[in-house]
Protein backbone atom coordinates (compact mmCIF):
# COMPACT_ATOMS: atom_id res chain seq x y z
CA UNK A 1 0.00 0.00 0.00
CA UNK A 2 1.30 3.24 -0.94
CA UNK A 3 1.34 6.06 1.85
CA UNK A 4 -0.03 9.72 0.12
CA UNK A 5 1.82 12.58 1.55
CA UNK A 6 -0.47 15.24 3.04
CA UNK A 7 -1.41 17.67 0.08
CA UNK A 8 0.14 15.71 -2.50
CA UNK A 9 -2.22 15.53 -5.03
CA UNK A 10 -3.80 18.74 -3.78
CA UNK A 11 -3.27 22.48 -4.08
CA UNK A 12 -2.38 23.72 -0.46
CA UNK A 13 -4.43 26.09 1.12
CA UNK A 14 -2.43 29.27 0.93
CA UNK A 15 -2.29 28.20 -2.47
CA UNK A 16 -5.83 28.05 -3.87
CA UNK A 17 -7.55 30.56 -5.79
CA UNK A 18 -9.56 33.04 -3.78
CA UNK A 19 -12.86 32.21 -6.39
CA UNK A 20 -12.45 28.92 -4.65
CA UNK A 21 -13.64 29.97 -1.47
CA UNK A 22 -16.45 28.71 -1.03
CA UNK A 23 -19.20 30.17 1.25
CA UNK A 24 -20.40 27.94 4.09
CA UNK A 25 -22.65 25.91 4.23
CA UNK A 26 -26.36 26.88 5.72
CA UNK A 27 -29.15 25.36 6.69
CA UNK A 28 -33.03 27.26 6.44
CA UNK A 29 -34.45 28.35 9.82
CA UNK A 30 -36.96 25.82 8.88
CA UNK A 31 -34.34 22.85 9.05
CA UNK A 32 -32.65 24.39 12.34
CA UNK A 33 -36.26 24.12 13.86
CA UNK A 34 -36.40 20.39 13.17
CA UNK A 35 -32.24 20.19 14.76
CA UNK A 36 -33.60 22.15 17.94
CA UNK A 37 -36.78 20.25 17.95
CA UNK A 38 -34.59 16.87 17.76
CA UNK A 39 -31.99 17.96 20.73
CA UNK A 40 -34.85 19.25 22.77
CA UNK A 41 -36.76 15.60 22.68
CA UNK A 42 -33.15 13.95 23.98
CA UNK A 43 -32.66 15.56 27.38
CA UNK A 44 -29.96 13.42 28.38
CA UNK A 45 -28.12 15.36 25.61
CA UNK A 46 -28.76 18.86 27.76
CA UNK A 47 -30.63 17.93 30.82
CA UNK A 48 -27.47 17.63 32.95
CA UNK A 49 -25.64 20.62 31.69
CA UNK A 50 -28.59 22.92 33.55
CA UNK A 51 -26.71 25.40 35.52
CA UNK A 52 -27.99 28.63 36.17
CA UNK A 53 -26.03 31.43 37.88
CA UNK A 54 -26.96 34.74 39.19
CA UNK A 55 -23.90 36.52 38.08
CA UNK A 56 -24.44 35.61 34.14
CA UNK A 57 -25.84 33.93 31.71
CA UNK A 58 -24.47 30.33 31.49
CA UNK A 59 -24.11 28.17 28.31
CA UNK A 60 -22.48 25.07 26.73
CA UNK A 61 -22.10 24.23 22.80
CA UNK A 62 -24.05 20.75 22.68
CA UNK A 63 -23.75 20.12 19.05
CA UNK A 64 -20.95 21.03 16.78
CA UNK A 65 -21.62 20.55 12.96
CA UNK A 66 -20.11 21.78 9.40
CA UNK A 67 -22.91 23.57 8.91
CA UNK A 68 -24.91 24.68 12.28
CA UNK A 69 -24.22 24.83 15.98
CA UNK A 70 -26.01 24.35 19.20
CA UNK A 71 -26.31 25.55 22.60
CA UNK A 72 -27.60 25.52 25.72
CA UNK A 73 -28.35 29.15 27.18
CA UNK A 74 -29.51 29.48 31.02
CA UNK A 75 -30.99 32.56 32.54
CA UNK A 76 -31.61 33.88 35.61
CA UNK A 77 -34.33 35.99 36.08
CA UNK A 78 -33.13 39.97 34.39
CA UNK A 79 -30.84 38.18 32.47
CA UNK A 80 -30.81 39.65 29.07
CA UNK A 81 -28.48 39.78 26.08
CA UNK A 82 -29.13 42.97 24.57
CA UNK A 83 -30.15 43.95 21.17
CA UNK A 84 -27.65 41.90 18.43
CA UNK A 85 -27.24 40.56 15.20
CA UNK A 86 -26.12 37.08 14.15
CA UNK A 87 -22.91 38.14 11.62
CA UNK A 88 -25.19 36.79 9.10
CA UNK A 89 -25.84 33.19 10.26
CA UNK A 90 -29.75 32.19 10.24
CA UNK A 91 -31.33 30.71 14.02
CA UNK A 92 -34.06 29.19 16.05
CA UNK A 93 -34.43 28.84 19.87
CA UNK A 94 -36.62 26.72 22.09
CA UNK A 95 -37.89 27.41 25.57
CA UNK A 96 -37.41 24.29 27.54
CA UNK A 97 -37.95 25.74 31.27
CA UNK A 98 -39.59 28.96 31.87
CA UNK A 99 -40.41 31.93 29.66
CA UNK A 100 -37.87 34.67 27.28
CA UNK A 101 -39.34 37.81 25.89
CA UNK A 102 -38.04 39.17 22.87
CA UNK A 103 -38.04 41.99 21.47
CA UNK A 104 -36.74 42.28 17.66
CA UNK A 105 -36.91 43.73 14.35
CA UNK A 106 -33.90 44.64 11.05
CA UNK A 107 -31.61 47.02 11.43
CA UNK A 108 -32.65 50.09 10.97
CA UNK A 109 -36.36 49.06 12.42
CA UNK A 110 -37.88 52.12 13.48
CA UNK A 111 -40.22 50.15 15.92
CA UNK A 112 -39.39 46.69 17.64
CA UNK A 113 -42.10 43.99 18.18
CA UNK A 114 -42.49 42.12 21.16
CA UNK A 115 -43.14 38.45 21.93
CA UNK A 116 -43.49 36.28 24.52
CA UNK A 117 -42.03 32.53 24.38
CA UNK A 118 -43.40 29.99 26.79
CA UNK A 119 -41.65 26.76 27.51
CA UNK A 120 -42.04 24.36 24.33
CA UNK A 121 -42.00 27.70 22.19
CA UNK A 122 -39.90 28.01 18.99
CA UNK A 123 -39.27 31.03 17.10
CA UNK A 124 -36.67 30.79 13.81
CA UNK A 125 -35.13 33.74 12.04
CA UNK A 126 -33.17 34.73 9.21
CA UNK A 127 -29.77 36.25 8.68
CA UNK A 128 -31.08 40.18 8.57
CA UNK A 129 -33.08 39.65 12.55
CA UNK A 130 -31.92 41.32 15.75
CA UNK A 131 -33.27 40.82 19.09
CA UNK A 132 -33.04 41.08 22.55
CA UNK A 133 -33.53 38.59 24.46
CA UNK A 134 -34.43 38.42 28.42
CA UNK A 135 -35.74 36.31 31.07
CA UNK A 136 -38.34 38.47 32.76
CA UNK A 137 -39.42 35.95 35.79
CA UNK A 138 -40.15 35.02 38.27
CA UNK A 139 -38.43 31.91 37.62
CA UNK A 140 -35.46 30.68 35.94
CA UNK A 141 -35.12 29.97 32.26
CA UNK A 142 -33.75 27.28 30.22
CA UNK A 143 -33.48 27.51 26.07
CA UNK A 144 -31.97 25.68 23.13
CA UNK A 145 -30.56 27.88 20.65
CA UNK A 146 -29.25 26.55 16.87
CA UNK A 147 -27.24 29.08 14.05
CA UNK A 148 -26.16 28.76 10.75
CA UNK A 149 -23.49 28.56 9.92
CA UNK A 150 -21.65 28.87 13.16
CA UNK A 151 -21.57 32.11 14.91
CA UNK A 152 -18.66 34.09 14.30
CA UNK A 153 -19.43 37.69 14.66
CA UNK A 154 -22.23 39.74 15.86
CA UNK A 155 -23.44 43.03 16.03
CA UNK A 156 -24.94 44.68 19.08
CA UNK A 157 -27.52 47.77 18.07
CA UNK A 158 -28.57 50.97 19.83
CA UNK A 159 -32.31 51.68 19.53
CA UNK A 160 -32.54 55.63 18.31
CA UNK A 161 -35.43 57.59 16.79
CA UNK A 162 -34.10 56.64 13.77
CA UNK A 163 -34.05 52.85 14.52
CA UNK A 164 -32.15 49.98 15.92
CA UNK A 165 -28.31 51.17 14.81
CA UNK A 166 -25.06 49.31 15.07
CA UNK A 167 -23.09 50.44 17.53
CA UNK A 168 -20.27 47.87 18.15
CA UNK A 169 -19.11 44.65 16.20
CA UNK A 170 -17.73 41.30 17.80
CA UNK A 171 -15.23 38.37 17.10
CA UNK A 172 -17.33 35.43 18.59
CA UNK A 173 -16.92 31.81 19.68
CA UNK A 174 -20.04 31.71 22.10
CA UNK A 175 -23.22 32.55 22.12
CA UNK A 176 -24.63 36.22 22.42
CA UNK A 177 -21.46 37.44 24.83
CA UNK A 178 -22.54 40.77 26.92
CA UNK A 179 -21.23 43.06 24.95
CA UNK A 180 -20.04 45.35 27.45
FE1 LIG B 1 -29.46 36.08 19.42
Amino acid sequence: MTMTEPGVGFRRREEADPLDVVAPARLSPGDLVDVLRAVAAEPERWRPRVHHQVSRRYYERVVTADDHEVWLICWDVGQMTLLHDHGGAAGAFTVVTGTLLEDYGQPGSGRLRQRRVSRGGCRAFGPRHVHNLVNPGPGLATSIHAYSPRLNTMTYYAVLPGGAVPVRTLSVDEPEPPAG
